[in-house]
């Protein structure tokens, strides 16, 4: 897995977001595999201001967001749906029929795990896929566990990822659990490029990067994917051998 460290968050959300733009030059109906959180958000203001002057259009874009809360209806504020249409559909215009989430309420989570990744496959696969990382290694909301997930599922939060999110929660309790794609899912896509910043993710950079591939650090598993870039500030990296 190859690495860069940047200077910071702003210059790491130029090259993230220059990538993206130019793969969408390149193919218009680019597959874009999105994420929510703090990381990937100066990355989705360099699409936006790339859009505005004119130099890339996300009209034929399809995106698939990698999680979504339970238990919270998608136009609350705190969710998934709303964040990506603030923080980028509603910027860029990409057509909401084209923008595909997990629905966190469904009541089957076979049958919405199954819808998923049909509905990934239809649209070629995900050429692209964005991701951060939780402090304890999580992608998406994959969390530490016993064995590596595959598809889509229903997900109870660890204290952990509780404990960093709930800072959203300002006027309701957090939700205690997600719907989000597994990891054999996201392996799938062609492309990855993940965004980690801050000495609070330095323990999981070095786990992920140095550490043998296992369930109890989930981002491990992109050792087994053939194009990976990560992109780090110099905290983030701090841990790092050849850092
Ligand atoms: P963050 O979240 O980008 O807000 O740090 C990343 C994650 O928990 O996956």
């Amino acid at each position: 897995m190859k690495f860069v460290v940047l200077p910071n968050a702003a210059a790491i959300g130029l090259a993230v977001g220059d990538v993206i733009c130019d793969l969408v030059r390149k193919k218009s109906d680019t597959v874009l595999g999105l994420a929510t959180g703090a990381s990937p958000l100066p990355t989705y203001q360099r699409m936006i201001d790339r859009c505005k002057t004119g130099e890339v259009s996300f009209k034929d874009v399809r995106t698939f967001n990698l999680d979504e809360y339970c238990d919270l209806p998608e136009t609350h504020p705190c969710s998934y749906h709303y964040f990506m249409r603030k923080e980028l559909f509603d910027q860029v215009g990409i057509l909401p029929e084209h923008t595909h989430f997990l629905d966190g309420n469904t009541v089957d989570e076979g049958a919405e795990s199954q819808r998923y990744s049909a509905l990934i496959e239809q649209n070629g696969g995900i050429d692209l896929q964005l991701l951060g990382i939780g402090r304890n290694g999580h992608i998406g909301f994959n969390e530490p566990s016993e064995n590596f997930t595959q598809e889509s599922f229903k997900v109870a939060l660890t204290d952990s990822t509780i404990a960093a999110n709930s800072r959203y929660f300002r006027d309701i309790p957090m939700p205690k659990c997600a719907m989000t794609m597994g990891i054999g899912l996201i392996l799938r896509a062609r492309k990855i490029i993940l965004i980690a910043t801050g000495s609070e993710k330095a323990t999981a950079i070095k786990a992920m990067l140095e550490g043998s591939v296992t369930p109890r650090c989930p981002a491990s598993a992109l050792q087994k994917h053939p194009e990976v870039a990560v992109f780090l500030d110099p905290a983030a990296a701090a841990l790092l051998n050849e850092n």
